[in-house]
């Protein structure tokens, strides 16, 4: 993967809205018991802090250090805890149970490995307590295509409601190998950023493969966190998952 913390950490919470309507998701799937969560690539905390407001101790795993950096001086949240744990969430063995574990904002496909999938969403499947939920929400690859327009290369922008803020993407979708790179420049009031990813494409039903195999069962899916219908070609989707 890509070193995601120094090319985002920079601007990152400016990029994505803020968490709380995905901690407010994820909350609403706990099961209650006082049982921790944990958050598989959290990043600077957007979803981890607002959901520790919510259901109480939350585990976050991030492999880059700018960002646990950034999680770790955010402000505390007025309840539950953000306990940061600098890993690689591939090799990451949870030690506890958790009411919820979350691989949210498209993280599941920076593991361009398929075995490692799997791998990870046995684990995460392990994990879970009894009544406890998975929540996957990643690029959903179909939209992907739809926005290449059948071309390789494809250069989209994204305006934001911000002033003098926009996203101009430029991707690279390799369908031999379900890879896209997707270079972005961040435009943000006269100061322009730019990274590089590459996402191997993960749509809604590889995952619900992967957990099949867990022994889970998609017990919801949506197009975003407010819930809207996912009818295949939204940009994004979120799966639930329980024990079957
Ligand atoms: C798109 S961001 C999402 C962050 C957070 N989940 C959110 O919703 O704001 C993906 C994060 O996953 C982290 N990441 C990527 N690969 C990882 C790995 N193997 N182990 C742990 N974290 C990883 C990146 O450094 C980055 O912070």
């Amino acid at each position: 993967m890509i070193d995601q913390g120094r090319a985002f950490a920079p601007v990152y919470e400016r990029i994505y809205p803020p968490g709380e309507p995905t901690a407010r998701f994820c909350a609403a799937r706990h099961p209650g018991g006082g049982h921790p969560s944990l958050e598989l690539g959290a990043g600077t905390g957007r979803v981890a802090l607002p959901l520790a407001g919510h259901v109480g101790e939350v585990i976050a795993v991030e492999l880059a250090p700018e960002m646990v950096e950034q999680l770790r001086a955010a402000p505390k949240p007025s309840q539950g805890e953000v306990s940061p744990v600098e890993a690689d969430m591939t090799t990451y063995e949870p030690d506890r149970t958790f009411g919820l574990v979350l691989c949210v904002c498209s993280t599941i496909g920076l593991v361009h490995d398929r075995g490692v999938q799997q791998r990870l969403v046995a684990t995460w499947a392990r994990a879970l307590a009894p009544g406890g939920a998975l929540v996957i929400e990643n690029h959903n690859p179909a939209a992907i295509e739809e926005l290449h327009e059948g071309r390789t290369r494809q250069t989209a922008i994204f305006p934001y409601p911000q002033p003098n803020r926009s996203l101009l993407t430029h991707g690279v979708l390799d369908r031999d190998n379900e890879l896209w790179t997707a270079t972005h420049v961040f435009f943000d009031q006269g100061t322009p950023w730019t990274a590089t990813e590459v996402v191997r494409l993960t749509g809604p039903d590889r995952v619900d493969a992967y957990a099949k195999q867990a022994g889970l069962e998609c017990v919801e899916r949506y197009a975003d966190v407010e819930g809207s219908p996912f009818t295949g070609n939204e940009p994004m989707f979120v799966s639930v998952y329980q024990h079957a």
